[in-house]
């Protein structure tokens, strides 16, 4: 891939000029809008960013954001790797791998297992050019019990994915509703942290409790963790409930709150369930379209290449 700061992204051709339809912080709390720059330098050389898409509380859209906002850094030029990290394997599965099919070996559970497998051998194309993936098992529960005694757990995603760090700009990985010892690996393997999460009442503790979580990998595995941002998804446009919330959050998180929100749409699941990302499945979506304009967000912030 061509880099230096001259090449600009694939996405100029289709960028959005409907981007005033998507639902953003700043609008919907009634302040100026922000604008997004459209133009995306080429990612700088050097090793890849590791991300951790996290949230203890199930079905916020990890591994929504995962899938779509990989594809959406993809057309953006950058080389992506997904890592399923969820014993469910929904992000495997939403990529288009039969349940059936998903066998032990080449995921990333056998890899944490084999101290000599070789894991360019479980790296797996998906259908968005640029974006390569390994795959989760459902065997990754039995990590908890498996690890226990053994010396440096909390570093066994870092090291696994070091051989491979300069052959991607940015590697996502889709965590499991918890914050057991997969996320502290995963947390310990990253240097930043997206946060999705739905604006109902709950959100805001829970939202404590991953940055608690993130004070304690900081203090002892990983001082230079950092939080990229925190992603309102499935968001209702419709319901007062739904921007009180993202409101409070906003206030209480004034620079982590992305501008772009994903908006509730039932063309992700219909994507999922076709096994490919929303940003091929109804490439022209509002749903696709804010991916896309969550990913030159993230660049735009610096936390991704
Ligand atoms: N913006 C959205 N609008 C409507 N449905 C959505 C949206 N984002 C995700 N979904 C749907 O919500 C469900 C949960 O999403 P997803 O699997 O991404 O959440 P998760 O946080 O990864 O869940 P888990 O904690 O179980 O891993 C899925 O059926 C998905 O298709
Ligand atoms: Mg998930």
């Amino acid at each position: 891939m061509a880099k230096g700061n001259t090449q600009v992204s694939r996405l100029d051709s289709k960028s959005t000029n409907r981007d005033e339809e998507l639902a953003q912080t700043s609008v919907t709390l009634g302040k100026a809008p922000i604008a997004i720059p459209e133009i995306v330098l080429a990612p700088e050389e050097g090793p890849a960013r590791v991300i951790s898409i996290v949230n203890q509380k199930g079905g916020v859209g990890k591994t929504t954001t995962t899938i779509n906002l990989g594809a959406a850094l993809a057309e953006l030029g950058r080389r992506v790797l997904l890592v399923d990290f969820d014993s469910q394997a929904s992000m495997t599965i939403g990529l288009g791998i039969r349940p059936f099919e998903n066998e032990q070996y080449g995921s990333i559970w056998y890899l944490l297992n084999d101290p000599q497998a070789d894991i360019r051998e479980a790296i797996l194309k998906s259908n968005v050019p640029g974006m390569d993936f390994i795959r989760g098992h459902e065997d990754l529960a039995a990590a908890e019990a498996r690890f226990v005694s053994e010396i440096a757990k909390e570093h066994k995603l870092r090291k696994l994915l070091a051989p491979i760090i300069n052959d991607y700009d940015v590697i996502l990985i889709d965590c499991s509703p918890s914050l057991g010892t997969l996320t502290v690996n995963a947390l310990t393997a990253s240097q930043g942290v997206i946060i999705p999460m739905e604006c109902e009442f709950f959100a805001i503790h829970g939202l404590s409790l991953v940055k608690e979580t993130i004070n304690i990998i900081k203090s002892n595995t990983n001082p230079a963790l950092e939080i990229f941002g925190i992603l309102a998804t499935r968001f209702d446009r419709k319901t007062a409930h739904s921007r009180e919330v993202l409101e409070l959050i906003a206030n209480q998180f004034p620079t982590e709150v992305f501008d772009t929100i994903i908006a509730r749409t039932i063309r992700f699941s219909e994507s999922t369930s076709q096994g490919e990302p929303i940003t091929t499945f109804a490439s022209s979506s509002v749903g696709a379209l804010s991916y896309r304009r969550l990913a030159r967000e993230l660049i735009f912030r610096g936390g991704c290449k």
